[in-house]
């Protein structure tokens, strides 16, 4: 039982997991009623545009305010590290201006209008964690989104004051239900800070804590469990994993490794750095965390950049810029190893092997359910005529092979008509595809590939099951029979029918942040929020990121066009030297392994007709292949 084994081993969420639906409306605390569209208008994004809010609340304060000092760090060469500016692009800073996330609220609420104001404290819990904390510590049952927009200090996003502040009682808390200190107490990692100056400016006390580089501050969020409804709005009693990092991560080989979130999202230099830039005879610290918090949000990053004045972003372009450039890097260079192998080749099959493992801390594509990776496989022959291809999509980033209801995951692909895409599906409570996230009752998949060391006999691995074909496929997370491989390899079986040409086979991962299939129930509505997003995302580059990419060569090794001439390969079979003689000119002499790959080019000089040259070391079966002025011939030689 999922739901069951998930409340003992993290008891305190059944306390605290008080989501969407499981409350009457009747609470409403006396806030204006918002009708179904709402009401909020550019004007109201627009009011900070280009600067840090400086407001402060009961809890917490503008990013603006911790500025004054902590926006001008530099590592040991001089070049910036400041914390609030690599800060200030990223997904977190902008998560309550995030076009994406305010249509998605729209769009859940028109969905089910009676839970409008729940679904919106929900959402708004993690994505203005500023507003909507301060509001219930002053009492109020529900905060929302047309609260939201109207404080600063709320569009601050996921910021300074909300992370620092989250207490070490807090750990283990999930879905956006930690706790925020009371005190104005700043945790960080540095023992004995000079404190004075902060108290003196802010309010805020800096104070070591060790619990600041837990991964349970980041989990406080990036695990989400939602309340089901059914079709109709009614509670299923079930709870929905919708992000559930933590856990993956926790069932990885990571954790006995030391390696933290933060140890990847928020890299460490050991340069000696100043941390606040007042008072001005302050020590240097190290290691220094940089708050790059990259992940692979590459798509909407452009769009924040792209509308930055139009949604009131502070950010600068040449930020944005840093953050996409971060991004790409952990997607290309990061997040995955790719393998292509050419397994072997009968006369009427080719026989490809693409393994993919996984390089970062959780399953990959990790975090929302709307993120998806696939293998595009596409094998040419001489004439770069296309054979066989899985994995094409058009200008709008629509896989052309999908299922209409979803693709299954597969272990072996032998026919054009298939592809490998790694996603969480979401179920309702019809087993049928829900982009709703309140909907979503049951994963109809997840073959998303785990991270290492990941087991099905863990404790978390009933909150992130494998679910579908995956879960039987033995090289998912296997190799040799053991879990934990963090890879899948995806077996291809082409079918040649007869062709004798030379193939190139080549392999395309990409990565995609939200499909418009995924989108599609979503633009079926509108609202103000639906609309605007639906312009940017109209407008948008719609292409993938290429995550990695891979070629291979398979040469015919068949007698492909017989020559009645007397041409002759000798000795055979040989310790590993090689004549040729030959009627006609040698145009060239290539060596290629049992495997097909080429292996020795041979040098021949000009109107030749004979050629002496040793075969590579290793014994086994060769072929030669042989073009001369009159054709060609493949010879297979035996080294012994
Ligand atoms: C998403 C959570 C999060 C946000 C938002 C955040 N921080 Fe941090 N910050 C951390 C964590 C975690 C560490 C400790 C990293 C470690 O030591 O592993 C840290 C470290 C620091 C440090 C110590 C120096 C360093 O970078 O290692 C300072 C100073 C700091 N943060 C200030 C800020 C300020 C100012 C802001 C707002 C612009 C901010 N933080 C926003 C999580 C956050
Ligand atoms: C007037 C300057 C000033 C302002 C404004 C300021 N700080 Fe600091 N902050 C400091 C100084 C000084 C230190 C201690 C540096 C040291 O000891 O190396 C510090 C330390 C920190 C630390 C590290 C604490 C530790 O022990 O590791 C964090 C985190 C931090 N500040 C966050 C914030 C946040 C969040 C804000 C905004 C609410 C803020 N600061 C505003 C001056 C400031
Ligand atoms: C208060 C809630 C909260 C906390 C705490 C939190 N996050 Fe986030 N995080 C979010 C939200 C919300 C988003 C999504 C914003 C969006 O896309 O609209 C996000 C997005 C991200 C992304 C995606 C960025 C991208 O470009 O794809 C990364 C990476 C990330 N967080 C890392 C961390 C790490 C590491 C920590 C812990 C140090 C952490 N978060 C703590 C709420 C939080
Ligand atoms: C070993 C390094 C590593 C560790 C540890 C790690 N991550 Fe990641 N993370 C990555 C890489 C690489 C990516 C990009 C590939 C992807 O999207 O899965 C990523 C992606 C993400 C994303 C998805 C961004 C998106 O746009 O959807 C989030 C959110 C995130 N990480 C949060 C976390 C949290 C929270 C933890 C700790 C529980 C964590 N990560 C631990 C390497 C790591
Ligand atoms: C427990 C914290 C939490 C709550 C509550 C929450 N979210 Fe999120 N949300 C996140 C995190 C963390 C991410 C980033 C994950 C990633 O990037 O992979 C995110 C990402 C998103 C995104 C993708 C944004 C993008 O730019 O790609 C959308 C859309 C979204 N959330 C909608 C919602 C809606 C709608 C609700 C309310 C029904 C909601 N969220 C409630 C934590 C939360």
């Amino acid at each position: 039982m999922k739901l069951k084994s998930i409340l003992v081993v993290y008891g305190s969420l059944l306390l605290s997991a008080v989501l969407y639906a499981a409350h009457p409306v009747a609470a409403y605390n006396g806030l204006p009623k918002t009708h179904p569209f709402l009401p909020f208008s550019l004007e109201v994004y627009q009011n900070v545009q280009g600067e840090l809010p400086t407001e402060t609340n009961s809890l917490f304060a503008g990013s603006g305010v911790c500025a004054q000092c902590h926006a001008k760090q530099v590592d040991a060469n001089g070049k910036s590290i400041s914390i609030v500016n690599d800060w200030r692009s990223t997904m977190m800073a902008n998560a309550a201006r995030d076009p994406f996330w305010r249509a998605k609220v729209s769009h859940e609420g028109l969905v089910n209008p009676d839970h409008k104001a729940e679904l919106e404290n929900v959402c708004t819990r993690c994505h203005a964690p500023t507003g909507n904390e301060n509001a219930h510590y002053n009492g109020q049952e529900l905060y929302s989104v047309a609260e939201m927009v109207q404080d600063p200090l709320a569009l601050d996003g996921v910021q300074c004051t909300v992370c620092h502040q989250i207490p070490e009682n807090s750990l283990g808390n999930f879905s956006g239900t930690f706790l925020i200190g009371t005190r104005k107490t700043i945790w960080g990692p540095y023992p004995n800070p000079v404190a004075n100056p902060m108290i003196n400016n802010t309010g805020y006390t800096p104070v070591y804590s060790k619990h600041i580089e837990d991964s349970r501050i980041c989990a406080s969020c990036h695990t989400l469990l939602t309340n089901s409804v059914d079709n109709e709005g009614s509670p299923t009693g079930n709870q929905f994993v919708e992000q559930s990092i933590y856990q993956e991560w926790e069932n990885s080989d990571y954790p006995a490794q030391n390696q933290n979130c933060q140890d990847c999202h928020m890299p460490a230099t050991n340069d000696p750095v100043v941390i606040s830039s007042r008072p001005n005879n302050l020590a240097p610290r190290s290691p220094f965390n940089k708050h790059h918090f990259q992940g692979a949000n590459v798509f909407m990053g452009k769009i924040l950049k792209d509308h930055a004045a139009e949604l009131g972003l502070n950010a600068t372009e040449v930020q944005f810029d840093s953050t996409l450039a971060r991004n790409m890097r952990s997607l290309q260079q990061k997040a995955l190893d790719l393998e292509l192998s050419i397994v072997k080749r009968s006369s009427d099959t080719l026989f490809v092997d693409v393994r993919l493992h996984n390089k970062s801390g959780h399953k990959l594509p990790g975090g929302y359910p709307s993120r998806r990776m696939f293998v595009e496989l596409t094998v040419s022959d001489n004439n770069n005529q296309i054979l066989f291809q899985s994995g094409a999509f058009d200008s709008t980033g629509r896989i052309l092979q999908e299922d209409s209801t979803f693709e299954p995951h597969h272990n072996l692909i032998d026919s054009a008509g298939q592809v490998q895409i790694f996603e969480l599906v979401m179920g309702d409570v019809n087993h049928r595809v829900t982009t709703v996230l309140e909907r979503a009752n049951y994963a109809l998949k997840d073959n998303r590939i785990p991270p290492d060391g990941f087991k099905t006999t863990h404790f978390a691995y009933d909150t992130v099951p494998i679910v579908g074909k995956a879960a039987a496929d033995t090289d998912f997370n296997k190799e040799a029979g053991n879990e934990g491989s963090g890879a899948d390899v995806v077996h291809y079986h082409i079918p040649l029918s007869g062709n004798t040409d030379d193939l190139t086979v080549e392999a395309k991962v990409w990565y995609q942040t939200v499909s418009p299939k995924w989108l599609e129930h979503m633009f079926s509505y509108s609202s103000e929020e639906i609309d605007r997003f639906k312009s940017y995302y109209n407008t948008a580059d719609k292409t993938p990121v290429l995550m990695g990419q891979k070629e291979a060569k398979s040469a015919y090794t068949g007698i492909r066009n017989p020559e009645k001439t007397s041409l002759q390969v000798f000795p055979n079979p040989t310790r590993g030297k090689i004549n040729i003689q030959s009627p006609t000119v040698l145009l060239s002499v290539n060596v290629f392994n049992a495997a097909g790959w080429m292996v020795k080019t041979v040098p021949v000089s000009e109107s030749a007709r004979t050629v002496r040259f040793n075969l590579p070391e290793a014994p086994g079966v060769y072929f030669i292949k042989v073009k001369t002025a009159e054709g060609e011939r493949i010879q297979k030689v035996i080294k012994y």
